[in-house]
């Protein structure tokens, strides 16, 4: 049996880049039938940069609302915050004793966040992938859908892992080796005003980004906006070349419409960008607004997205501390 795990960040805002890059994976695999599935909300990444505690509570609430909104259903899957199980600082601690610096002087997200000001940045900014596999080992998930900008820290899970069944397993798979799943057609959702940075809710302009929280005007007020370029739709692959706020835009079209890029360029292509604007709107408004609303309801009973939060964390505790124990035991640990 497969088992899914995956995780976000918690936030007021999630953003389509989440959504298309992973959300609706989940409920794919979920609704596949053939796996057990835990989605986290990691609210102790959260901490890596400076939080105010009230909003970190609400933003963890509204991640699981919007996880529920989007079709994870908890009946099937596991929907639990990071804090709420100890497993997963336990195991990061041990990680971070046998991972080389080296390896977490290569991770680009870490360079990007801390920028040129690197020395002030927090230990746990930088030690951030460490966490992360943890999250995924203790679990000993098979699979985590992710977008494509987590490869790089998917790569480091698997090399800690291989690192810890050598040196303390015997060369047994002690760690199941989890595979990245990057599915769907949008892996990389783009920013609307600049084709080449990736959508992200900690960008600085709004304009930049679709909320999951955005209503029916915004969603159209910000594809009106959205950057292109002077020329007409591209009809395929060689003409959208260089072209990266027309490719994104295709994109995004293509992953919504549940066809691809390419099918959307046959549609729109040689026609002006209104066309595809216009019908991009219409297609995310009716996409994107069911969840919203459905995410607002469910947030007007936060005691019952708090007893999911319970009855996810109890399953996910009972199902990490075994390995986190025979972790231990491997390590020469006494109890
Ligand atoms: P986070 O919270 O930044 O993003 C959550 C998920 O959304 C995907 N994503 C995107 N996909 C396509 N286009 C985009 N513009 C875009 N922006 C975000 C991300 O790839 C991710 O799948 N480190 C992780 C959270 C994490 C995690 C884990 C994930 C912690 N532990 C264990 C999987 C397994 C992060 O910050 O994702």
């Amino acid at each position: 049996m497969k088992r899914i795990l995956s995780c976000m960040q918690p936030t007021n805002n999630l953003q389509l880049g989440n959504y298309l890059g992973a959300l609706r994976n989940w409920v794919k695999l979920q609704d596949d039938g053939d796996s057990e599935c835990l989605y986290g909300i990691v609210d102790l990444h959260a901490i890596t940069v400076k939080h105010d505690p009230a909003a970190l509570t609400n933003a963890t609430r509204s991640a699981a609302a919007a996880y529920i909104a989007a079709g994870v259903d908890p009946k099937k899957s596991s929907i639990f915050a990071q804090s709420a199980v100890p497993a997963h600082s336990q195991m990061m601690w041990l990680f971070s004793c046998m991972t080389p610096m080296g390896w977490l002087n290569r991770m680009t997200q870490f360079k990007e966040k801390a920028g040129k000001k690197k020395d002030q940045a927090s230990l746990g900014l930088y030690s951030y992938p460490v966490l992360m596999a943890a999250d995924i080992l203790i679990y000993q998930a098979t699979h985590v859908p992710v977008g494509d900008d987590q490869k790089q820290h998917l790569e480091l899970a698997r090399d800690i892992a291989a690192s810890f069944n050598q040196h303390y397993a015997g060369g047994d798979t002690f760690f199941t080796m989890p595979e990245p799943v990057i599915m769907g057609e949008a892996t990389r959702v783009m920013s609307l005003r600049d084709g080449t940075a990736k959508m992200s809710k900690s960008a600085e302009s709004d304009m930049s980004r679709i909320n999951l929280t955005d209503d029916a005007d915004t969603i159209a007020n910000k594809i009106r906006k959205a950057k292109t370029d002077p020329g007409a739709v591209p009809s395929n692959k060689e003409e959208a070349e260089g072209r990266p706020e027309a490719l994104n835009l295709l994109t995004i079209y293509g992953a919504l419409s549940d066809t691809s890029a390419e099918a959307s360029m046959a549609e729109f292509g040689g026609q002006q960008f209104s066309v595809l604007k216009n019908a991009l709107s219409d297609l995310a408004v009716a996409k994107l607004t069911p969840i919203t609303s459905r995410m607002n309801e469910l947030l007007t009973d936060p005691a019952e997205i708090d007893a999911i939060l319970a009855k996810g964390a109890e399953k996910a505790r009972a199902l990490s501390q075994p390995t986190v124990d025979e972790t231990m035991k491997l390590m020469g640990f006494w109890s």
